[in-house]
């Protein structure tokens, strides 16, 4: 069943270019425009406000998805932990609309939120890959990734195909609206480049085992740093380091260092650095300088258009916004060997569920 993977999260990582693939058929038609329910598109245009609610991976896949949505579907996003949410619900706008992101379908914090969205009456979409699930029986509408079983408790190919997505989604919604940013985006194309992008770093994997014996075989701690879209990323590459490996990582925004963080870098710590944003790269290169001065082992993940001759990782460029989609499968694969090198079971961390069900 795992077809000749030791685990499954291996396999689920190596799958993401077919599920980006299988994304792109289900949603685009022949002439490359996305396709998707109409009264869906109709009700996310009345609105005023785009509200996504998720736990864990999935809020990763929305911080992600946020100034995509902004960009190319003009319409203003925020991103909520769902438990958060339930106890110190935000001021609404006045046509806001819901949007879950759960693998599962089944998560309870999601779900009490969903419950008072319905006793409210907005209107609400799940994007899932459970069809069926009870998030998606209890929204108005569902989308889903039809990325197959993720069996693996550490969520990978579920958070590529969540942004993606999102992507496809903004787009609809943005050339719905008349905006310019997605009638020129050519978004069906660039997914195709994505999976042909993800697949080469896939099959590189060898170059991830290295880095994580090199730097993360007995570390303690580790921090991932980024800015601008590759904050987010950071932070969906520390958590599935932290819950898979057991090292305990942080991820940050590199600006945040100066303002308390950098008192914790000492000698040999590792410290992931992700750089795709040009607008911002040339401030994490600056970061990096002051790690190393303190004995940082830095290790770089960059896209092409912004890599340095001794950049550990270099991906070709994509457009900026979807680079979290590449950049990730990096971070991903370091972290699955980090926990395999370490000993672990990797697909069943201790303590935790694949569906966690009570809030
Ligand atoms: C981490 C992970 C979890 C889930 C979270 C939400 O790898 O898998 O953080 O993302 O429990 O689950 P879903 O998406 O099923 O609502």
């Amino acid at each position: 069943e795992k077809g000749g993977y030791p685990f499954y999260m291996l396999k689920e990582i190596d799958e993401q270019p077919a599920v980006m693939r299988r994304l792109v058929q289900t949603y685009f038609d022949e002439n490359g425009q996305p396709q998707l329910d109409k009264d869906l598109l109709a009700k996310l245009n009345e609105a005023d406000r785009l509200y996504i609610l998720a736990a864990g991976t999935s809020y990763h896949a929305g911080l992600v998805a946020q100034p995509i949505f902004e960009k190319l579907a003009q319409i203003p996003t925020e991103v909520h932990l769902a438990s958060e949410f339930g106890y110190n619900t935000p001021m609404l706008s006045e046509k806001p609309f819901f949007l879950f992101l759960s693998q599962s379908g089944e998560t309870a914090d999601s779900r009490q939120v969903l419950v008072k969205v319905n006793e409210w009456g907005y209107p609400s979409l799940t994007i899932t890959n459970s069809q069926g699930s009870t998030l998606s029986r209890e929204a108005d509408y569902t989308l889903l990734l039809n990325a197959g079983p993720e069996i693996a408790v550490a969520s990978t190919k579920a958070y590529t195909s969540q942004i993606a997505l999102q992507a496809i989604l903004a787009q609809a919604l943005g050339q719905k609206r008349g905006v310019a940013a997605a009638e020129s985006l050519p978004l069906k194309g660039q997914l195709g480049t994505i999976a042909n992008t993800m697949q080469s770093i896939v099959d590189e994997k060898q170059e991830m085992d290295d880095l994580a014996k090199k730097h993360l075989a007995t570390t303690r701690n580790a921090f991932y740093i980024g800015r601008g879209y590759d904050y987010a990323v950071s932070l969906e590459a520390a958590l599935k380091l932290k819950e898979i490996s057991y090292v305990q990582a942080e991820g940050f925004a590199g600006a945040e260092l100066k303002h308390g963080t950098i008192s914790l870098i000492e000698d040999g710590v590792p410290v992931l650095a992700i750089i795709t944003d040009e607008r911002v790269a040339s401030h994490t290169r600056g970061n990096i300088q002051e790690v190393r001065a303190r004995g940082a082992q830095v290790i770089t993940i960059a896209m092409e258009s912004v890599a340095e001759a001794d950049d550990d990782i270099v991906f070709p460029d994509v457009e900026p916004l979807l680079s979290p989609l590449v950049s990730v499968v990096s971070t991903q694969l370091i972290a699955y060997y980090t926990s395999l090198n370490r000993g672990y079971d990797v697909d069943k961390p201790r303590n935790l569920a694949k569906a966690v069900t009570v809030e």
